[in-house]
């Protein structure tokens, strides 16, 4: 039901400096995003700003050269790096005169032609149709005061408007009683392994850090790894191998990114539920980007929201293959591991994650341990 640009869609993005940090890299990712959802870039429009307009999220300036770089180019689509209101998004499509896409969309639709699993089909589904109901209620307000400016009492549009927030709100209701269950299965499935004394560990980490490469390295499973964003959406979880007779049960996790957009943390609870109730969490970390320290941060951030700050973590450090940085392990104050050096890709240290994992696993069976030796 959402239309979204076909694969190949020529676009102009337009990214606004509106004073914070790391502008250079959110050109970057827009650039990638764009090509991740299989949008080919014409040009790129920059300009800086001291705050949104309220009408038309630029100035009228920046409008016109959009406006002119998309004659010349021959795009059809504008895609904006930031979030837009449903009125700016409105009054952009009438001044341009072609579809506008913001931030949040464009990650909405790439998730949509990733989610391959019944449960991530139902997420995003979930999501872009919260998207869609914010715009849909505040056309709704708009044109209800319109009404009662010039008197008048139902009319075609309005009915269509009621039946479309009518039939959006039973479907979102209805995607949420299924992911319910869902969820609930995973539940399920999570008490069994508690029981059998699995320890839980969960790889997050920045899109593209490499989370689905390590996950393939340390389960020998075929999960799918591209140089792309967000290649993978859906939880898969592995037993662990040969990670010295240590029970370890991974579970590769959807990619984060700064400015997550909301409705979208919220559709993916149920997989970020893995993150949340696991025992240890790897965070993968591509040492090689100059943003690394940006990213770690921003995966922090949307750990705090979904209340798994508190989970100990340990951080990779991957694709040191592509730095001068050897293969090596950090440890705290208490001796405990807190970063490894590694290149999933390689295979350059992957010895010291393993450790790690053994040696979390030996930390998290320590208090049973007494118990054994009173009985024997
Ligand atoms: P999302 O699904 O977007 O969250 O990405 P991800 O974190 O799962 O990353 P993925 O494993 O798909 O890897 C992203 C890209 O980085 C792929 O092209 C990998 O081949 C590459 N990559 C992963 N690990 C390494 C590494 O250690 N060294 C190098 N040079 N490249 C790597």
């Amino acid at each position: 039901m959402f239309d979204r640009p076909a694969n190949g869609t020529a676009a102009v993005l337009v990214s606004l400096d509106l004073g914070g940090a790391g502008y250079a890299e959110s050109l970057e990712e827009i650039q990638l995003l764009a090509a991740s959802a299989g949008i080919a870039t014409r040009a790129l429009v920059r300009g800086r700003r001291a705050r949104p307009d309220p009408a038309l999220f630029a100035g009228k300036g920046k409008v016109e050269e959009v406006a002119h770089t998309l004659a010349a180019t021959g795009a059809r689509l504008a895609i904006f790096n930031h979030e837009l209101s449903p009125v700016q998004e409105r009054n952009l499509e009438r001044s341009l005169g072609c579809r506008v896409v913001d931030r949040v969309s464009l990650i909405l639709d790439i998730f949509a032609q990733r989610a391959r699993s019944h449960e991530g089909k139902l997420q995003v589904e979930l999501a872009q149709l919260e998207h869609l109901a914010t715009r849909l209620v505040r056309g709704w307000t708009h044109l209800e005061r319109q009404k009662g400016g010039i008197g008048m009492r139902g009319g075609p549009g309005e009915t269509q408007l009621e039946t479309d927030r009518r039939l959006l709100g039973k479907r979102v209701k209805a995607l949420k009683e299924k992911l319910s269950k869902v969820q609930s299965q995973r539940a399920v499935q999570r008490r069994a392994r508690s029981r059998s004394n699995l320890m839980a560990v969960s790889l997050v980490g920045y899109t593209n850090a490499g989370k689905s490469t390590l996950f393939n390295r340390l389960t020998r499973a075929g999960v799918y790894a591209a140089d792309q964003l967000f290649a993978t959406l859906d939880t898969t979880t592995r037993r662990v191998h040969a990670a010295g007779g240590a029970r370890v049960v991974l579970s590769d996790t959807v990619g984060f990114i700064r400015r997550l957009p909301h409705t979208l943390v919220a559709a993916f609870r149920a997989t970020l539920e893995e993150t949340i109730h696991a025992d240890l969490l790897l965070h993968v970390v591509d040492a090689s980007s100059e943003d690394r320290d940006a990213q770690i941060a921003a995966v922090n951030q949307v750990l705090e929201e979904i209340g798994a700050r508190g989970i100990p973590q340990v951080l990779v450090m991957n694709k040191i293959d592509r730095t001068p940085f050897t293969p090596r392990v950090e440890r705290d104050e208490y001796g405990r591991i807190s970063r490894v050096w590694a290149s999933a890709q390689s295979g350059q240290g992957l010895e010291f994650i393993r450790l790690a994992l053994e040696e979390s696993a030996a930390a998290a069976q320590a208090p049973a341990a007494p118990k054994s030796s009173v009985a024997a």
